[in-house]
């Protein structure tokens, strides 16, 4: 075992873990935040994507130690002042979910594709979200989803 100081959410943690602990066992087991999910545990599926230093980053594949005193956003954090994060609000309106296990993953991933191309174009979200994987096929109103966020940010 070994001490990190993490920061996740703005927030600072002290954890004991093993150094190659995957980050989402630590974010899971020992801060308590859950909305980060196991899918495939070998970085294929994407249901674990956190916000490392605003890149999307497979948190089943990243070890506790190579994120210390870097910037952790998870699914929790996105929220601000009781207000949905925009894409959190366009998958909502879009219904852009059966199952919802993905969507964590997804709601990251399209957040950092916005950072990066705020008037993306179709081709650039499918491009841009090929890494996360919807078992239950709603790709084209994860599509809308993230069509519809980006008008809404670039409104406000
Ligand atoms: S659980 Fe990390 S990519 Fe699937
Ligand atoms: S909504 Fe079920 S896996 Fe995507």
């Amino acid at each position: 075992m070994s001490a990190f100081a993490l920061t996740v959410n703005g927030r600072q943690y002290q954890v004991d873990a093993p150094p190659d602990q995957p980050l989402l066992w630590v974010l899971r087991d020992r801060l308590q935040l859950t909305g980060t999910k196991y899918g495939c545990g070998e970085g294929q599926c994407g249901a674990c994507t956190v916000l490392l230093e605003g890149k999307p980053v497979r948190s089943c594949l990243t070890p506790v130690s190579t994120v210390a005193e870097k910037h952790i956003v998870t699914i929790e954090g996105l929220a601000s002042n009781g207000s949905l994060h925009p894409v959190q609000q366009a998958f909502l309106d879009e219904e852009a979910f059966q199952c919802g296990y993905c969507t964590s993953g997804m709601i990251l991933s399209a957040v950092a594709l916005l950072s990066r191309n705020q008037q993306p174009g179709e081709d650039d979200i499918i491009h841009g979200m090929t890494g996360n994987i919807c078992r239950c096929g709603t790709y084209p109103r994860i599509v809308a989803a993230i069509q519809r966020a980006a008008k809404t940010s670039r409104k406000s």
